[in-house]
């Protein structure tokens, strides 16, 4: 009986113990804007209602280039936290250095090899083992446009490259910024995603994803680069710097006419009650109508100590909750990461997204964002980046930048 009564407060002990340790979870993202944390917030209080608590480590900077440095120091010194957002080719590279958890068992548990589609699951696996869940899918290829201007301007949403430019000259004849810009490396390479698709399909998927010395040298690529040339003469003088967010609001606010940026922007729109059709039009880079450059939010999965693997693995599960991704990504502007949640109450915009993703993966025109890091591991990205940066600001000409390319890709590969 007494040994019996030991066991049994040993056993309420260790439970407890661990009842209290899987209560938090600590997330490092970088969704700092109004509208990324009214999302995030969509995910704290699910989990709140689960009993999970949240230790939040926001480190800001769009495309999650400051919250990646600040992440390396942290596993370095040997304490990772439970789950990070991430993207595309830095998940695998943090699951070669032996880094990463197991979802295995949650992933074979809930069926999520059936409803997530292939081309996230390529990020979400590493050796055939789940090490990361999937939030949202994202694409960069869009325009967000105040439509008051566009009416102003004819109303017409631009097809082609003459009709982009005209549109732009009218936004500067209205006396408004053209392009709602802000000078940072990684939103110059989000334009330059959608620039380099307009050329056509095979063409991004030979330079961004083949990484083709031959398309990256291209006469081609030579006109990408004078593209973003002549955009460039559309933005206003404050541009350098400017976090994305503020560029959002640009258009929000009727003092600029359209952002080039990912269904993250969204997000800002919605954050502002704005609705599309009626305030904004969202639609895709001129010459991209069908093709899709995406990125996906994942939380990948840190190796931690054992009694905080529960809430870990917890966390995973609630996150591929498909009523969690409907309620997560209607306020996110990002389309659901499971092919199974229906798209009623999403906007147009986001209806757009989810069809647009299922069209484009269907018919073989689904790309990995450059910008986004789902086209090439950090190196290649950030090699890219450079030179795009360099042309924008007129430190290259096309033809240098072309040349610089090239080889900076060849260097990094
Ligand atoms: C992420 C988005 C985020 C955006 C701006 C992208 O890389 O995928 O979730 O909103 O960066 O911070």
């Amino acid at each position: 009986m007494r040994k019996f009564l030991m066991t049994t407060a040993l056993a309420l002990t260790m439970s407890a113990g661990l009842a209290t340790a899987a209560e938090n979870v600590e997330v490092l993202h970088w969704w700092t804007s109004g509208g990324e944390a009214a999302a995030l917030d969509v995910l704290k209080k699910d989990l709140e209602s689960k009993g999970i608590s949240w230790t939040d480590m926001p480190v800001a900077g769009g495309g999650g280039t400051e919250a990646m440095t600040v992440l390396r120091a942290r596993v370095t010194a040997g304490n990772a936290p439970t789950a990070v957002q991430m993207l595309g080719f830095d998940i695998l590279d943090w699951a070669k250095e032996g880094a990463l958890g197991n979802l295995d068992d949650v992933a074979s548990k809930e069926g999520w090899d059936k409803v997530i589609p292939a081309a996230l699951q390529k990020f979400s696996k590493y050796d055939g083992h789940w090490i990361a869940a999937p939030v949202n899918v994202h694409s960069t290829n869009w325009l967000w446009i105040n439509k008051a201007a566009l009416d102003k301007a004819g109303g017409k949403e631009p097809q082609n490259w003459d009709e982009l430019v005209a549109m732009l000259d009218n936004f500067k004849a209205q006396g408004i910024t053209p392009i709602a810009a802000g000078g940072q490396p990684w939103q110059d390479a989000t334009l330059f995603d959608a620039v380099v698709l307009s050329l056509g399909d095979d063409f991004y998927k030979k330079a961004f994803i083949d990484l083709d010395p031959e398309a990256l040298g291209s006469d081609k690529m030579k006109e990408a680069f004078n593209r973003m040339t002549k955009l460039r003469s559309y933005v206003d003088d404050n541009f350098s710097g400017r976090d994305w967010n503020l560029a959002s609001a640009m258009v929000i606010e009727g003092k600029a006419g359209v952002q080039f940026m990912g269904d993250w922007a969204k997000g800002e729109f919605v954050k502002a009650k704005k609705v599309p059709g009626q305030d904004f039009v969202c639609m895709r880079f001129p010459g991209t109508q069908g093709a899709v450059t995406f990125n996906s939010d994942q939380f990948a999965m840190f190796k931690i100590a054992d009694d905080k693997v529960p809430a870990q693995l917890a966390m995973a599960s609630a996150i591929e909750n498909p009523t969690f991704q409907s309620a997560f990504n209607v306020v996110k502007g990002s389309a659901p990461a499971r092919t199974d949640v229906p798209d009623t109450a999403f906007d147009a915009c986001g209806k757009k997204a989810i069809a647009d993703l299922a069209d484009a993966d269907k018919n073989g025109r689904l790309f990995g964002s450059m910008a986004h890091g789902h086209a090439n591991p950090a190196a290649v990205k950030n090699a890219i980046y450079d030179v795009v940066t360099r042309e924008f600001n007129g430190e290259l000409s096309a033809d240098d930048a072309v040349k610089e390319l090239v080889s900076a890709v060849a260097a990094a590969k």
